[in-house]
């Protein structure tokens, strides 16, 4: 299976939670890291790690770095990159999807807040501008959408074990978690 990296643009210090939720998000659902472009929030990355101490599973989580030089570098790498975006193709109505897939590279998966810049629907940044509906609504849910197709839902049973604390054991009612 490629590699998918989320690359968070526009973090906003007044809402770090909803930073936090999207790597949360890439988290959960399968990528394997996160990048949160251009700026450092000390509070994003004690969440993070938190999760990742108590919960487990590899994941690299990385900030500060310039978007420039993240796809820079991502397609030096040949990887492919796409931008989840209202204004794209549609990823139901059109074969988006297949055609991301079909290239068989890792993924790199650009993710705004407020207004992107124009630049990141062009060819020079994005391969690929998906729309997760062509209605606005927000990054968490494109994003959890958007991995959840590509990974046709496997990474829901992915195992997270490894450096893991704690467990959840799936239950019909009430909370049970173990110690790993
Ligand atoms: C709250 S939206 C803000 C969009 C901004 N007002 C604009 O006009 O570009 C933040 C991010 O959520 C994602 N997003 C929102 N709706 C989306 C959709 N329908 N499909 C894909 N991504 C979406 C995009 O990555 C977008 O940059």
């Amino acid at each position: 299976m490629p590699e998918v990296v989320v690359l968070r643009w526009g973090h906003r210090y007044r809402d770090k939670r909803l930073t936090s939720h999207v790597a949360l998000t890439a988290r959960a659902l399968g990528a394997s890291g996160f990048i949160l472009a251009d700026i450092k929030d000390a509070k994003v990355k004690e969440t993070v790690e938190k999760v990742m101490a108590r919960w487990g599973g590899v994941f690299h989580f990385e900030m500060g770095k310039p978007w420039r030089r993240v796809v820079k570098e991502w397609r030096a790498k040949n990887g492919v990159i796409v931008h989840l975006t209202a204004y794209g193709e549609n990823i139901q109505t059109s074969d988006i999807l297949q055609r991301i897939k079909k290239t068989g590279k890792d993924v790199l998966v650009i993710v705004g807040s407020k207004k992107v810049p124009a630049g990141f629907f062009s060819e020079a940044v994005s391969d690929f501008n998906v729309a997760v509906g062509n209605q606005p609504h927000s990054e968490c849910s494109s994003l959890a959408v958007f991995l959840d197709r590509f990974f046709e839902g496997q990474e829901l049973s992915k195992d997270f074990v490894h450096n893991a604390n704690m467990k959840i054991v799936p239950q019909a009612r009430g909370k049970k978690v173990v110690k790993v």
